[in-house]
């Protein structure tokens, strides 16, 4: 029986290829910071509000003008075909009945054109190419196929070392491609170079610019016509600069612990981002979320909305489109759940004050 999202998780461990599941479980290095980002909600407890009239509850909210059912949204999870036939286009369908936002990712086998006119709540997700012209067609294509924002992903100059796709030598199956490089040496995995461990990281060495600078987000904004996220922030100063070269907002994440293995939960960092960005600007964090009572604590302590990565991939190993909408539901009814008991008619009533830290 299925009554949450780690149920999902089991049956998707047991049921994938090793270095498939590999790939989408793993955290780079030691994983550190893969555990650190869950086990960190037990150092802070609720201290719900009672006879608040909970009798009804309403999450929705509106994120850059986008009106949306709840403040989960789907995070961009690379090649989502090796988990269901359907990809991106099923989750992005799942994103469309449940009225929620979905990035989609640069590197995902289906291409902007089949996934950009799903949805009209679709971000792109941007991976930086070294060549920028690559770069510049992209993003002007996003707003005419009906994407309304960039997420511009920014903690990966190079991708982080997870050493179980090492040892799995993970690969891409042969019979996948990148959907926006077709016609490229980066549609396939061995067009690039042969190599015994992971060729995820030697492909990805081969694509990403890690030259860029804060000053690249202007360049960003004017290639798109949209607004721009800037995704992997950890730093209150980080966070500042993002916002003084014109970011529309910004997402704390460590990349689901793939990057730099160690670096600080992303529950830890909320507070101090949002004490010194101040009350106005965007927040959205990703990282371990798996809870009602996470999604809770989130806001609490800042975020406007979260977002979930792997879980996706556990619903549609599951059952495709069904499989990520079961996901959203039970995240969406846990949330409700979660309001209902801590005394909060709305997401304004979502305050500081029912969260303590445990010492
Ligand atoms: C990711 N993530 C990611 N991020 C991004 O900006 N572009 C991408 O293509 C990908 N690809 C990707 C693949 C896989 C398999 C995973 C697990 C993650 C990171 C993702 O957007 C998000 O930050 C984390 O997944 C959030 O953590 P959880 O919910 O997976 O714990
Ligand atoms: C990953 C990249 C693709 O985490 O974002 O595997």
């Amino acid at each position: 029986m299925i009554v949450n999202l780690f149920d999902l998780e089991k049956k998707f461990t047991k049921k994938l290829p090793k270095g498939i599941e590999g790939y989408y479980s793993s955290g780079a290095r030691d994983e550190v910071t893969l555990k650190r980002n869950r086990s960190i909600y037990n150092e802070y407890e609720l201290l719900p509000r009672l006879l608040r009239d909970v009798s009804e509850v309403d999450i929705r909210t509106s994120i850059l003008g986008l009106d949306i059912d709840m403040p989960i949204l789907i995070a961009p999870v690379a090649m989502q075909q090796m988990a269901h036939k359907d990809g991106e286009t099923a989750t992005a369908n799942a994103a469309k009945t449940l009225n929620t936002i979905m990035s989609h990712s640069t590197i995902s086998n289906k291409s902007i054109n089949e996934i950009g006119p799903i949805h009209n709540k679709t971000f792109f997700q941007l991976y930086f190419s070294k060549d920028r012209n690559f770069t510049s067609e992209m993003l002007k294509n996003c707003k005419s196929l009906g994407y309304k924002g960039i997420v511009f992903t920014v903690d990966a100059p190079r991708l982080g070392t997870r050493e179980r796709d090492e040892r799995n030598s993970f690969k891409m199956p042969s019979d996948l491609k990148l959907g926006n490089f077709v016609g490229t040496k980066f549609e396939h995995f061995d067009k690039i170079e042969e190599y015994d461990g992971s060729s995820m990281r030697v492909h990805s060495d081969h694509l990403f610019d890690p030259s860029l600078t804060f000053d690249i987000i202007p360049w960003i904004k004017e290639q798109s016509s949209l607004p721009v996220l800037v995704k992997g922030i950890l730093r209150p100063d980080d966070a500042t600069q993002a916002l003084s070269y014109g970011a529309d907002g910004i997402i704390i994440s460590n990349h689901g612990g793939r990057q730099l293995d160690t670096v600080v939960p992303t529950l830890k960092q909320i507070e101090p981002i949002r004490n010194t960005i101040g009350y106005e600007p965007l927040i959205i964090v990703d990282g371990g979320i798996r809870r009602g009572t996470d999604i809770l604590k989130c806001l609490a302590l800042g975020a406007d909305a979260v977002q979930i990565g792997r879980p996706i991939l556990w619903g549609l190993q599951h059952e495709g489109q069904k499989g990520v909408e079961l996901v959203l539901n039970m995240l969406k009814s846990e949330l409700i759940e979660t309001m209902i008991l801590s005394g909060c008619k709305n997401l304004d009533e979502v305050t500081r004050d029912l969260v303590t830290k445990v010492y």
